[in-house]
């Protein structure tokens, strides 16, 4: 019998009474679901689950993506990214570090963006204290796009954005620069071929967007991937995005998650932006394997 026990006000559940080894009926799958869209980021805990079995759970939202970086894929399991602080044995990283500088969601610069992500917790690191580090923060764009007064809605309605991979690369390369100037540590970024960004091409989406599920409208901008909105002149664009990423981001549309190996999280990206917590680093161990769904044109 399964529970779902809402955690934030506006986003985030946990949900008990599911063994992910075992097969899941449909009766059950569809209570999970609906708590998935309901809540937009939800979390099992204690799972033990292989990397076969996460593909099989996952697939069953939809058709599971292989990410553009190739070289991150689990080896065996093209549909898992792994994402990860390890280094192999020559000192290369084994998986996406997920930095966490910017907030996102997950492939929004794809012409059909993920619907869903799903990130099971293999090794979590932790600091000599106990304290679990490499939290991940959540927030609830249909929550943030509900709290705008009616006269904004009406100013964004029918806007549109541009979402970039190679503006997100080039953002992450300038930032590692920066830190490496400063003398902060940083993570080394991928450079990534002309090929694979080329796979790529920019989309232009709406800034309001419609779940294509709940039919709830929610803010289709992130500061990760948006490089500029469109049909307004320069200053303006600027002015919109830094006014809608500060506001997707107030606490109050917040849950941060403090994560356990063998957690099962899932997020809709259509309704949710996340953001890693880079604040720790080797000895202590982080590997995560991510499956992401593939979601639908964004309207
Ligand atoms: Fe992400």
């Amino acid at each position: 019998m399964i529970s779902v026990h809402p955690i934030g006000k506006h986003i985030g559940a946990e949900i008990r009474g599911v063994d992910l080894t075992q097969p899941v009926d449909d009766a059950t799958f569809n209570q999970i679901a609906d708590a998935f869209f309901k809540h937009e980021v939800v979390f099992f805990r204690n799972q033990k689950i292989t990397p076969a079995q996460q593909v099989e759970f996952t697939r069953r939202f939809g058709i599971l993506e292989q990410h553009v970086r190739k070289e991150s894929r689990l080896p065996g399991h093209p549909e898992i990214l792994v994402v990860s602080n390890l280094l192999d044995e020559s000192g290369k990283a084994i998986g996406a570090q997920d930095a966490g500088r910017f907030w996102h969601s997950d492939l929004s610069y794809k012409r059909e963006p993920s619907m869903l992500s799903a990130l099971y917790a293999v090794e979590v690191p932790v600091a000599a204290d106990g304290t679990v580090l490499g939290d991940t923060s959540f927030t609830s764009t249909t929550a943030a796009y509900d709290a705008l007064p009616e006269e904004k809605k009406k100013r964004l309605q029918g806007l549109k954005n541009i979402h970039s991979y190679r503006y997100y690369r080039e953002k992450n390369i300038q930032a590692q620069k920066d830190e490496q100037a400063r003398g902060v540590r940083t993570v080394q970024e991928h450079v990534l071929t002309e090929e694979q960004l080329n796979s790529v091409p920019d989309v232009e989406v709406p800034v309001v967007r419609t779940h294509p599920v709940t039919k709830r409208k929610g803010l289709f901008v992130n500061e990760a991937h948006t490089p500029r909105i469109t049909g307004v002149d320069e200053a303006e664009s600027r002015r919109l995005l830094k006014e809608i990423c500060e506001h997707v981001i107030r606490p109050e549309f917040q849950y941060q998650h403090k994560w356990q190996a063998g957690d099962l999280l899932m997020w809709d990206n259509c309704a949710a932006q996340h953001k890693a917590n880079f604040d720790y680093d080797l000895p202590m161990r982080r590997l995560m394997y991510r499956t992401t769904v593939r979601g639908s044109v964004a309207v």
